[in-house]
């Protein structure tokens, strides 16, 4: 394990050409892609364009010249393509958090009669969060359960078991087929929250009998901050699904302005206000890029690149208190590597001083998400030499590099 086999591996590496396709700055190694991805090269001309020509020239022309009404459905189609679902199954949306309680409420909608849903404790806490408030308004119970517990927590009464397929802390990655079919047997509907895999595994959601989905934007899709989110519902639950929020992007014929709610008999109930046509188009940027890698070939360098960080810390940097948090093997885990310290905060910021961005998560976790588009095997030989030295040096240490910012 030396640079030469970095740079062999990076030599054979076919998504290597996906690398000029992004903006990156020179000489930073950027290894949080799994919180906001960076500028794709596409991305700034379409929105130029989009900004001067369909909404400076065209003005509200453009709902349906430039194809903004049906944005959510298109960019929708195409993220499909990347999560094993048909295009019809899924539209981009609002925040994750907002699909979140949509199809959570969809869940009790389809299940009536069922007043539990499952989650896991240590959920990202968004998904917590928005489930209590959905239990709050709609009268239903939330069982939180340890990640060992949730099998068997789900019984008569569970409407759906809400799950993150891979977890953004420890990135261990749930059995997204074995934990469906298990709701399944019991009559109960399994929901993925995708934020940490779309874009980075090759998960196929018809294949896991998956019922609801969502997911977000600014992560591996590299849709920009505070991109828009996605969801997903089975063509087969389309027809009864119901959600609270019937704005009206969500009605049978939004320009009818009829005075009741009369839902879409497609995917399009699931929408709710005005689409954000710039975020959306920043989005869909994003997506087409990755449309044209290989979703197997992105997981599997994925997976190798994780590999290797995860070897080479534990080999240069032992000693000095870093352990690895989640599973070590590749078909467990997903695209983030952490190490839990109890000086992590000042160890991720004294790495960003020297050009290594990863992320903190409370209360001890360094967090480091290895992005296959643009990320070389030698950017982590590179990352973990300069961890090493940080260690090495204690170059942490200071007051500086301990003080906590808002965003962590
Ligand atoms: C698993 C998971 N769900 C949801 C979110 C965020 O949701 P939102 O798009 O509503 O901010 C994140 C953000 O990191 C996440 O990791």
């Amino acid at each position: 394990m030396d640079l030469a086999h970095a740079e062999a591996l990076d030599a054979a590496d076919t998504l290597a050409g996906f690398r000029d396709a992004f903006e990156l700055p020179q000489g930073l190694i950027y290894l949080d892609g799994n919180s906001l991805g960076p500028l794709p090269r596409a991305t700034a001309p379409r929105l130029d364009a989009l900004v001067r020509r369909e909404w400076g020239e065209k003005l509200i022309t453009s709902w349906n010249g430039a194809g903004w009404i049906e944005a959510p459905e298109r960019v929708g189609g195409k993220i499909a393509r990347l999560i094993g679902a048909k295009a019809g199954e899924v539209v981009a949306a609002d925040s994750t958090s907002t699909n979140l309680f949509k199809v959570a409420a969809g869940a009790l909608s389809l299940r009536p009669g069922r007043r539990t849903i499952v989650t896991e404790r240590g959920n990202f806490h968004t998904d917590i969060y928005v489930l209590e408030g959905l239990c709050a308004v709609a009268g239903a119970t939330l069982k939180v359960v340890e990640p060992d517990e949730v099998l068997a927590a789900i019984d008569d009464d569970t409407a759906a078991v809400v799950l993150t397929h891979v977890h953004y802390k420890t990135a261990r990655r749930w059995d997204m087929a074995g934990v469906t079919a298990a709701a399944h047997a019991r009559g109960a509907l399994a929901i993925w929250d995708l934020s940490h895999t779309t874009g980075a595994l090759a998960v196929d959601l018809h294949a896991a009998r998956a019922d609801l989905a969502v997911g977000c934007g600014y992560k591996y899709l590299n849709g920009g901050p505070g991109a828009p989110a996605f969801l997903f519902v089975a063509e087969r639950h389309q027809g009864a699904i119901a959600q609270p929020l019937s704005g009206w992007m969500g009605h049978a014929a939004p320009f009818a302005f009829e005075d009741s709610y009369r839902p879409a008999g497609d995917i399009r109930r699931l929408l709710c206000g005005t689409p954000p046509i710039l975020g959306l188009a920043a989005l869909e940027a994003g997506v087409d890029l990755q449309l044209q890698a290989d979703p197997k070939a992105v997981e599997a360098k994925g997976l190798a690149l994780c590999d290797l960080f995860i070897r080479l810390t534990e080999a240069r940097c032992a000693g000095h208190g870093l352990e690895l948090v989640g599973p070590r093997e590749a078909d467990a885990r997903g695209l983030h590597v952490s190490f839990a310290h109890p000086d992590a905060y000042a160890i991720v910021q004294a790495l960003i001083a020297r050009g290594v961005v990863g992320d903190f998560r409370d209360p001890d976790v360094a967090r480091f998400g290895f992005s296959p588009l643009y990320l070389r095997f030698a950017d982590v030989w590179d990352a973990v030499e300069i961890l090493r030295e940080v260690m090495a040096a204690r170059a942490f240490d200071t007051p500086e590099f301990r003080s906590r910012a808002a965003v962590t």
